[in-house]
């Protein structure tokens, strides 16, 4: 890490109230904890990398995507027609593990439906938007196939979340089970097609590396399920111990679903909250494929009338995230509408939450914002369909 890009890891630790008041950033795993197996930037997915290796390689991609294509409810059998290796792995892993803990992953959903409109807002503008500050997500979503067309593959992603929250997510007739599954054999497809892209070996930091380790879910988890929940704790949105263990649980299982080793992920929120001051805080900054797509997604909300000017939605993002990030990404400043938000939004809250008594200036255009990126979680970021989530064949050709 160049000394530069160390001292904006510094400074934007501390705005995001990351980094410890020494200023001190833990460093990464060591490479003899990657030779013993413990280090998660050194670990992938195994088995199924194997399995979609050999399936892309034979041509076999559209037939699975083809089968698969009906395959959605939890409760769902699994696809008849692919190939005999995956479908015994589908039969390992399409399944809660044994840990699972079904009374909290209804709390988390109930949790979830009750705060729907914070989440959408937290998930959309601020884990969006931050995604595209990690580098190595940054490249990798730019030069996959589904870079290209970022107004379906923010719908695809961002719905994750939604999914997740769905009250049904888990249970049988729920979706949330495939849709992670299907996540995974994505993710493994990419493991082997980026690294024969020259796009992506040109600028991946370590091109011989293969993209998506368990370090970098990690990363992505914290950026999503840590970042949401340290906000709602800073804007004092009222929750309860056992909300906020059900939140957890239900990220827990998430990231299992996807390939994270059970050793890695954190048990309560103080480990996750020390293992993202270790992993994101100290690899954001900025990259071209980065400000590309935070344009491509901010002028994707851009398009649909949330009743606030595109001044105030940078604003709302530097609010959210830090100046540091809204500086990289070069977000116009309004200073009035800075000024609205820093005062106007934590009284909005307090004032939705039964906090305070007087509805506060601002309250109707902060309320339209939320219902409106909520309405645009719901309608899949506008898509007028939902897109299926399909393995890609091939990367973005450039
Ligand atoms: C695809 C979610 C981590 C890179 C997807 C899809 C979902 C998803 C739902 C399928 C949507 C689609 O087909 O476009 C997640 C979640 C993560 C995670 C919930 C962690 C909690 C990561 C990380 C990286 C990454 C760490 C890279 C460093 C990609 C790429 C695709 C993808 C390149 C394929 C897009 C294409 O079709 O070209 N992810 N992801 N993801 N993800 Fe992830």
């Amino acid at each position: 890490m160049s000394s530069l890009s160390r001292r904006n890891v510094l400074s934007l630790g501390v705005a995001l109230g990351l980094v410890g008041a020494a200023g001190v950033v833990p460093g990464l795993a060591s490479a003899s904890a990657a030779a013993a197996g413990t280090d998660p930037w050194w670990a992938w997915d195994d088995e199924i990398d194997g399995i979609m290796a050999g399936i892309l390689d034979n041509g076999g991609v559209p037939a699975v995507n083809t089968a698969i294509k009906p395959w959605v409810n939890n409760n769902h059998a699994l696809p008849s027609g692919l190939p005999g290796n995956l479908s015994a792995y589908l039969a390992k892993t399409n399944k809660l593990p044994a840990w699972a803990d079904r009374d909290k992953l209804r709390l988390a959903a109930d949790f979830n439906r009750r705060k729907d409109t914070y989440l959408f807002m937290l998930y959309g503008l601020g884990s969006g938007i931050m995604s595209t500050v990690i580098p190595r997500e940054a490249k990798s979503v730019y030069w996959s196939a589904g870079g290209a067309d970022m107004k379906d593959r923010a719908a695809k992603t961002f719905t994750f979340g939604y999914d997740l929250s769905d009250l049904n997510a888990f249970e049988p007739s729920g979706q949330f089970v495939v849709t992670a599954n299907k996540t995974r054999l994505v993710h493994a497809a990419v493991r082997h097609l980026l690294p024969q892209s020259p796009h992506w070996s040109a600028v991946a930091d370590e091109p011989d590396r293969i993209p998506i380790s368990n370090g970098d879910i990690l990363v992505t988890f914290h950026s999503l399920g840590t970042f949401v929940h340290k906000k709602m704790k800073d804007w004092r949105v009222p929750m309860t111990a056992a909300e906020e263990t059900a939140f957890l649980h239900s990220w827990q299982v998430a990231i299992h679903l996807l390939g994270v080793r059970q050793e890695f992920i954190p048990q309560t929120w103080a480990a996750a909250y020390a293992q993202s001051e270790q992993v994101l805080t100290p690899i954001l900054a900025p990259t071209f494929e980065g400000r590309e797509l935070a344009e491509d997604l901010l002028g994707l909300t851009a398009q649909i009338d949330l009743g606030v000017t595109r001044g105030f939605l940078n604003e709302f993002v530097r609010y959210v995230l830090s100046d540091a990030i809204g500086d990289w990404l070069d977000l116009r400043r309004d200073y009035a509408a800075a000024a609205l938000i820093r005062t106007g939004w934590p009284a909005y809250i307090a004032f939705r939450e039964g906090l305070i008594p007087v509805m506060p200036v601002g309250f109707y255009l902060f309320d339209q914002l939320i219902r409106s990126i909520a309405m645009l979680f719901l309608n899949n970021a506008g898509s007028p369909t939902t897109t299926p989530i399909t393995i890609p064949t091939g990367n973005r050709p450039g």
